[in-house]
């Protein structure tokens, strides 16, 4: 359908030119498609295992699910993604109150965030509380997150508060998937 490839050309090209490229999906991560964000995803491995691949990928083909013939039409859907570095920063309280409220009300509501490397920075006390606002809200709502990370939900505590990494860790429930293998990009030189 014409809908269903505009959207799909918008969101390739705002992917990174290097996670364009297709690649398998594991099982587990079709399965958490098929159930409609029911749940939130939780990739997590080793440094350069394919995790953000994995997560990029993963939102198109969600996307694609969201356009299928047997899903009622609801509209497109607003896909966030960041970089949690690039959101802890846009989160600070310094800048304009708010810019910084129409984000966090943005990415309470959006029908899907994706949050890439969320153990790469700490996030400060406040940002802490203003990822709470946006987690809290998801969590009440079952709104999905698709979240990358080398710990688990449950180890992020410091870097979330413990509010956060508790509910994460029950958004995720089964949907943890530990992907395994060797750093990718040391295989590329070779
Ligand atoms: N399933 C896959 N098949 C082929 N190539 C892949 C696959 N997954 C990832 N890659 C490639 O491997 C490299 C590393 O992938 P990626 O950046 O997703 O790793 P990562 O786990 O997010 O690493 P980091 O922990 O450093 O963020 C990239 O070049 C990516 O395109
Ligand atoms: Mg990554």
């Amino acid at each position: 359908m014409e809908r269903s490839h505009a959207a799909l050309e918008r969101f390739d090209e705002r992917t990174p030119l290097i996670y364009r490229k297709p690649i398998e999906l594991p099982d587990d991560v079709h399965q958490w498609i098929a159930g409609w964000g029911g749940s939130s995803l939780f990739l997590t491995g080793a440094i350069g295992v394919g995790k953000t691949h994995t997560a990029w990928r993963t939102c198109r083909r969600w996307l694609e699910a969201w356009y299928a013939p047997s899903r009622p039409w609801s509209g497109g859907p607003d896909i966030r993604t960041f970089r949690s570095t690039a959101l802890f920063d846009a989160l600070r309280p310094d800048g304009p109150d708010e810019i910084r409220r129409t984000l966090v009300t943005e990415l309470q509501k959006c029908d899907l965030l994706f949050i890439d490397d969320l153990a790469a920075a700490k996030a400060s006390p406040w940002t802490q509380e203003r990822l709470f606002e946006i987690f809290d809200e998801r969590y009440i709502n079952r709104r999905p997150v698709i979240v990358t990370c080398d710990v688990l939900p449950t180890e992020l505590s410091d870097i979330t508060g413990p509010r956060v990494s508790s509910r994460l860790a029950e958004m995720c429930g089964d949907s943890v998937v530990l992907l395994e293998g060797d750093d990718r990009r040391k295989g590329v030189a070779a």
